[in-house]
C-alpha cells in the first residue's frame, strides 16, 4: 500500500485528484474524511494542510506527496522532488499598497512585512542586504496593510486578483513555484 499525501482543500486539491483520475485511479474523496481509498490500485490517501505535506514525506508518515514547491522550501523538509507537475503554478512576490512609489528594495529597509513564508522571506532579505520587520500570518495576508498589521505583504501570487481587490501592487517576485 502506497500512502500519497495531497492537500485537503485548495488550489491543488482538485488538481491532484484529477492526476489520479487520469491515471485511472478512483479515490473517494468524501469532505471531512481524512484519510481516503482508491479502488484499482493499492493507495491509501491522506488529506492535510498543504504546508504540513513535507514534514509528512519526510518523517515517512506518507510514502509521497503532491505539494507546491513553495512549501518544500519554506518547511526546509528533507524530501527529493521527483517531479514536476505543471499545475499549480504561481509565485512568492513582494506588494505594497498601490498609491505609494516605488523605486526599489530599499522601500522595505525598516519596513513591516507580513507573510505565511517567514523563512524564504527572511533567506531573500538576508540575501539582499534588507533589514526588515517580518511578522507571520497564517492566512488572508493581503489584508494586512489596510488593516494597519504590516506596511507590505509578501504572499503568494497566481492571477493577481486577490492584490487588486486589497489596493495592493506586486513590486518584486522572489520565487516562483508549482505543484510537485
Ligand atoms: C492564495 C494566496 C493569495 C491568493 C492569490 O490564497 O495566499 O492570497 O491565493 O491568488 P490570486 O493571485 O489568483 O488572487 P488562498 O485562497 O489559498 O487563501 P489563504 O492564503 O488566505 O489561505
Ligand atoms: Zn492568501
Amino acid at each position: 500500500m502506497i500512502r500519497l499525501a495531497v492537500q485537503s482543500k485548495g488550489r491543488l486539491n482538485e488538481e491532484s485528484l484529477k492526476l489520479l483520475k487520469d491515471a485511472g485511479i478512483e479515490v473517494d474523496d468524501t469532505k471531512r474524511k481524512f484519510i481516503g481509498k482508491a479502488s484499482g490500485f493499492p493507495l491509501e490517501l491522506l488529506y492535510l494542510r498543504d504546508d504540513d505535506i513535507p514534514g509528512v514525506v519526510a518523517d515517512g508518515s506518507a510514502d509521497i506527496g503532491i505539494v507546491g514547491l513553495n512549501e518544500i522550501a519554506e518547511t526546509g523538509a528533507d524530501v527529493e522532488v521527483i517531479r514536476k507537475l505543471g499545475f499549480g503554478k504561481c509565485r512568492l512576490s513582494l506588494a505594497i499598497p498601490k498609491s505609494m512609489e516605488y523605486l526599489g528594495l530599499e522601500w522595505f529597509e525598516g519596513k513591516s512585512i507580513a507573510t505565511s513564508y517567514p523563512s524564504i522571506l527572511r533567506c531573500f532579505l538576508s540575501s539582499q542586504g534588507i533589514l526588515s520587520d517580518i511578522r507571520e500570518i497564517r492566512g488572508s495576508v493581503e489584508i494586512a496593510p489596510a488593516a494597519g498589521i504590516a506596511d507590505s505583504i509578501f504572499d503568494i501570487v497566481s492571477s493577481g486578483g486577490t492584490l487588486v481587490s486589497n489596493g495592493l501592487k506586486e513590486v518584486e517576485t522572489v520565487f516562483e513555484s508549482s505543484g510537485v
